[in-house]
């Protein structure tokens, strides 16, 4: 393996952090671009960071503005590789818009002027059935990656260990575990931080992940969310108990917030966090077979060996927090 100069954006997130953590294991030299406040709630400041990436240099500005990713972030010097975990942390279509594009438009205008010649993005699944205004912005910038005649290894995660956490509080306090209809509409192959962290510094240096668009899970069997609550109340020693809420709750609310998001703009981004949060009660994160309209948990590949019932484990005996991040509907 060759060492690299690789230019980061998107470091301080979830995937951010754990993907620089396998870049420097990787032995790369790591230059991770990152806000004056980062990380949830902007809790990061610029010491905190450079403590948070010991071994990688860190940088500070705006990924939003091309003059500052050329004078903070690349600083006139030549790279080799650019790797993004950048995403917007709201989802709502100005924000997606604004950073899932346009910013990942300058950076990669940016990286070809710092001589990159290979680019590792990380993306989502759900973006290979686009109803979402996020899933929208992700695609075009995906498009123009591939156009860019850059290397490119487009990595589309299934559903992360944080977001399949959000009830296991709830649960410890004795609350039922909330399903959709009977809780196996869906089913996804939870991928975890560190696992996927490896996979996207591991582009670099695998040609057959070259040019290629990746969609990747984690180890095992592919999982419904009643399969979830069943493990967690297992762990907990607690008979299961289950509250089914019903799609059609999600689509009432969508409407209600839709047409009142006419009039009041804050509603309509409530509206399209709702549309989010039906689209995951509704579809799966796994790879949509086309042809048979279904989809296909033996097409959808598999990386790493942590899976989320020992994550599950780890959070019920203490040893691991669930910290959920911003996306309270992811
Ligand atoms: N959640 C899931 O289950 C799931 C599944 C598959 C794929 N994905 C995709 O994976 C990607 C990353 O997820 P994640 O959970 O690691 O994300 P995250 O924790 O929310 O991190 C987002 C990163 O983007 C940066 N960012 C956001 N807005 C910014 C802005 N205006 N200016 C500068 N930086 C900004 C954040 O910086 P700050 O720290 O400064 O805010 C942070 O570094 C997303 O594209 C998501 O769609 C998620």
């Amino acid at each position: 393996m060759i060492p690299r100069r690789v230019f980061v954006i998107g470091a301080t997130g979830t995937i951010g952090q754990a993907t620089v953590r396998a870049l420097l294991r990787g032995g790369h030299e790591v230059v991770c671009f990152v806000r004056p406040r980062a990380g949830v709630g902007g809790r990061l400041l610029r010491e905190d960071s450079a403590r948070l990436f010991a071994g990688a240099t860190v940088r500070v500005g705006d990924v939003s503005d091309a003059a500052s990713l050329a004078r903070d972030g690349f600083c006139g010097e030549r790279f080799d590789v650019l790797v993004s975990c950048l995403a917007s942390r709201t989802g709502t279509p100005k924000d997606a818009w604004a950073i899932d594009h346009r910013a990942h438009l300058l950076a990669l205008g940016a990286a070809k002027v710092a001589g990159v010649t290979q680019v590792v993005l990380l993306s989502a699944i759900c973006v290979q059935k686009p109803l979402l205004a996020f899933q929208h912005a992700k695609l075009a910038f995906e498009k123009a990656l591939i156009e860019s005649g850059l290397s490119y290894s487009i990595v589309r995660a299934t559903a992360f260990f944080k977001s399949l956490s959000g009830q296991i509080e709830r649960v410890k306090a004795g609350k039922p575990f909330l399903i959709f209809g009977d809780g196996r509409l869906t089913a996804c192959k939870p991928i975890s931080d560190d696992d996927l962290g490896e996979y996207l510094a591991g582009c670099i240096d695998d040609p057959s992940r070259h040019n290629r668009v990746l969609p990747i899970g984690g180890p095992g069997e592919a999982i419904t969310p009643r399969e979830q609550g069943e493990r967690l109340f297992t762990l907990l020693g607690q008979p299961p108990r289950f509250k089914q809420v019903p799609v059609a709750l999600l689509d009432t609310i969508i409407a209600v917030l839709g047409l009142l998001g006419r009039v009041l703009p804050p509603l309509a981004d409530k509206a399209e966090l709702a549309r989010i949060g039906r689209y995951y009660a509704t579809e799966s994160m796994l790879v949509w077979d086309a042809a048979a309209g279904r989809y296909d948990a033996a097409a959808t590949p598999s990386a790493g060996s942590d899976t989320l019932f020992d994550y599950y484990g780890r959070v019920v005996r203490g040893e691991a927090s669930a910290e959920r991040g911003d996306h309270a509907v992811f």
